[in-house]
């Protein structure tokens, strides 16, 4: 049943209908609009629009049929509504008769709708924090069992100084903990209820509205009506979030895929997060890390369409903002799904720790030592730069690291060094002379683990 067809003496073609109906996508929000409902069937009973005991019957058959819902959501898609609204109308009334048909009374589908997306982010949000929470967890305790691996920091993906790995896992900690930053703020702002400003002017009933998002969970009422029913933002800050949170687990995915590559070999996938060559029987794929970086695509997508869905949209509601939902669906699913899938590669990854070390100690990652060092005998750094540079330069020839020069062939270049150099140009040296506040020092890796423990904990 159509919810409006007494302005109607044609019946729709069946390709405009099929290309109007929303049912088979928003049917993900059957809970929100029948919570959504049984919230105004309330608000009602105070304008004298139901009594308390209608308002009772139709909770009543609201309960029954969230339970069903519940049970079985897909039978949602047999119908052939035209939304979600209508449905669960529609399904009410079969329930309880006429009545049901008082429930629309001074509420539009337009304030519905964006009350029921608006639950549903709540929801949503929710899941994703913990999603978020848990991979940093995930992190941390990875970077807990490596904290002595030693392996080269990069830039421009060349090496560059030598880190470890657990400081190299507390890095994406961070990202995500600002991650997890975005979504409790996001959850502010999303916090406000949209019901009970109608179709764009308010409701005509002199309804409590704060009162009726009180009765929701939202700890207060939006101020405008044309604002409400038209305003989307929620659902584009939730797909900004989920693109820069994917492009923080395409980076992730990157470093490892190339971690795990045989060039590299520093860590070795779990065969649970990895496939096979049709072809190739040596090979092992990481599928999954692949995946998590592609899909940051899409969900970039998903935003960037939904902002040009939006672009210049006169107030207050059109049909184009239904298109909302598939891409906010897609977006958000695709992120908690790959950050499910993060916690999962992290679970057993192996590390090759000499691999790493022995990469940690080539490429010269130890020069800046070495120009420190001048630093501290009196020259001055742009001098120790380049001194340092012609002595690389000189080591590359030869084909020895620095620390394995003689003393003899570094007087070539400066004879302010002395055999006191050489404990420098360790790895011990490079990494734990680095101990001011966010350095790669392995106190300070072992107090930014016990940090980030006990914010997620
Ligand atoms: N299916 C619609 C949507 O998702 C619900 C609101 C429809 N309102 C209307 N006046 N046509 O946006």
């Amino acid at each position: 049943m159509a919810l409006w067809g007494g302005r109607f003496t044609q019946a729709a073609d069946q390709r405009f209908k099929h290309f109007n109906d929303s049912l088979r996508f928003d049917y993900r929000l059957a809970e929100q609009d029948i919570t959504g409902s049984v919230a105004w069937s309330k608000a009602l009973v105070t304008v004298n629009v139901l009594t308390r005991e209608e308002q009772q019957r139709l909770e009543q058959a609201l309960v029954t049929l969230l339970d069903e819902v519940r049970e079985n959501p897909m039978q949602i898609l047999e119908s052939d509504a035209e939304d979600i609204h209508s449905w669960v109308e529609g399904k009410l009334i079969d329930k309880v008769g006429d009545l049901g048909k008082k429930l629309h009374t001074g509420r539009s589908r337009n304030d519905q709708v964006a009350t029921d997306l608006k639950l549903w982010c709540k929801f949503q949000v929710n899941e994703l924090l913990t999603a978020v929470r848990a991979v940093q967890r995930a992190l941390v305790e990875t970077a807990s069992v490596h904290q002595d691996v030693v392996m080269p920091g990069y830039t421009h993906l060349q090496r560059a100084q030598p880190i470890t790995f657990a400081h190299w896992c507390l890095a994406y900690t961070e990202m995500l903990a600002r991650d997890e930053s975005r979504l409790e703020d996001a959850l502010k702002r999303l916090d406000v209820s949209p019901l009970g400003c109608g179709a764009l002017a308010g409701t005509a009933y002199p309804i409590d509205r704060e009162q009726l998002a009180e009765w929701l969970g939202f700890s207060s009422a939006t101020r405008n009506s044309l604002d409400s029913v038209s305003d989307r933002d929620h659902a584009l800050e939730l797909m900004s979030h989920a693109s820069i949170s994917m492009m923080h687990l395409s980076r992730f995915a990157e470093d490892m895929i190339f971690f795990n590559s045989g060039e590299a070999g520093f860590i070795e996938l779990s065969d649970k997060v990895t496939s096979g060559s049709s072809l190739m029987p040596q090979k092992k794929n990481p599928d999954a890390l692949e995946l998590i970086r592609g899909k940051c695509g899409r969900v970039q997508g998903a935003l960037t369409g939904m902002m040009m869905t939006l672009k210049g949209l006169p107030l207050a509601y059109n049909k184009d903002m239904q298109e909302d939902k598939e891409g906010l669906f897609d977006a958000l699913d695709t992120w908690l799904e790959c950050l499910h899938m993060s916690c999962l590669v992290l679970e057993d990854i192996q590390l090759n720790s000499a691999r790493c070390k022995e990469a940690a100690q080539q490429g010269y990652a130890n020069s800046t030592e070495l120009a420190d060092y001048l630093v501290a005998k009196g020259v001055p750094f742009r001098e120790a730069h380049h001194i340092v540079g012609e002595v690389v330069v000189a080591a590359i020839k030869q084909g020895t690291p620095l620390e394995q020069l003689t003393l003899e062939y570094f007087k070539q270049f400066s004879d302010v060094i002395e055999d006191d150099v050489y404990p420098l140009l360790s790895l011990e040296s490079c990494l734990d002379k680095r101990n001011a506040k966010g350095g790669v020092a392995r106190e300070q890796v072992a107090y930014a683990i016990e940090q980030a423990r006990a914010r997620l904990a």
